[in-house]
């Protein structure tokens, strides 16, 4: 059972997270096929904060609703507003590996309905934030790290506390729910260098349960 394989691999990060090292290198070469696919029908682009700011990500989505940022706020949206169109249905692979990584992690019965795609170039951030537009909190966030290495900070309740770095290698997933579902977290700048499968940059998958 997964959940037996991987308890060597298994790092607490805090009471409901947990960071399970390589869990997602077998599935990789599908999950990247995959976001190619639905980068092609949904293309990666720069959200705009509510505040008017670009974000340094690009990000895109697939699934029932997806992410997105602008000057009216943050929101889930069953369409893309780039298109007009709804957003890619979520593939097989995807919704395979969440569920599989969220029962490793403690958390059965985790269905997706959106998967937040983000794509990062060396230099790429995302500042600290919470992960708070989903309507139930009940449901862990399942995150899935692809291409070159990126520095996690992972911190607490408040945008203040103290953070703690964990780097983050191609197919390492971490789960966070239960007492840390609302813990700040984010990217620091993604440093420069290549990756063998992936190249000059970072994927990360965020499984979501929005509605
Ligand atoms: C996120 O917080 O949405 C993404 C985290 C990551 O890129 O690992
Ligand atoms: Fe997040």
């Amino acid at each position: 059972m997964m959940q037996d394989l991987f308890t060597e691999a298994r790092e607490d990060l805090d009471d409901g997270a947990v960071l399970m090292r390589g869990f997602a290198v077998d599935a990789a070469a599908a999950l990247l096929s995959d976001i190619a696919q639905v980068s092609a029908l949904a293309p990666f682009r720069h959200l705009v904060t509510p505040g008017g700011f670009r974000m340094s990500v690009a990000m895109t989505n697939c699934g029932d609703f997806g992410w997105v940022s602008d000057r009216r706020g943050y929101r889930y949206d069953p369409i893309d507003p780039e298109s007009g169109h709804p957003w890619p249905p979520m593939p097989v692979s995807f919704i395979d590996l969440a569920g599989r990584a969220a029962h490793a992690a403690g958390y059965a019965g985790f269905h997706a309905d959106v998967c937040l795609i983000n794509c990062y170039l060396p230099g790429t951030r995302l500042t600290l934030h919470q992960d708070r537009d989903e309507g139930d909190f009940t449901q862990p966030i399942v995150s899935i790290s692809l291409g070159l290495p990126a520095a996690f900070l992972w911190g607490g309740k408040a945008r203040t506390d103290k953070t703690r770095r964990y780097a983050l290698h191609h197919g390492d997933v971490v789960v966070w729910g239960g007492l840390s579902r609302l813990n700040f977290h984010g990217i620091a700048p993604l440093k420069d260098g290549n990756h063998p499968i992936v190249g000059a940059r970072r994927f990360n998958l965020t499984f979501r349960r929005a509605r």
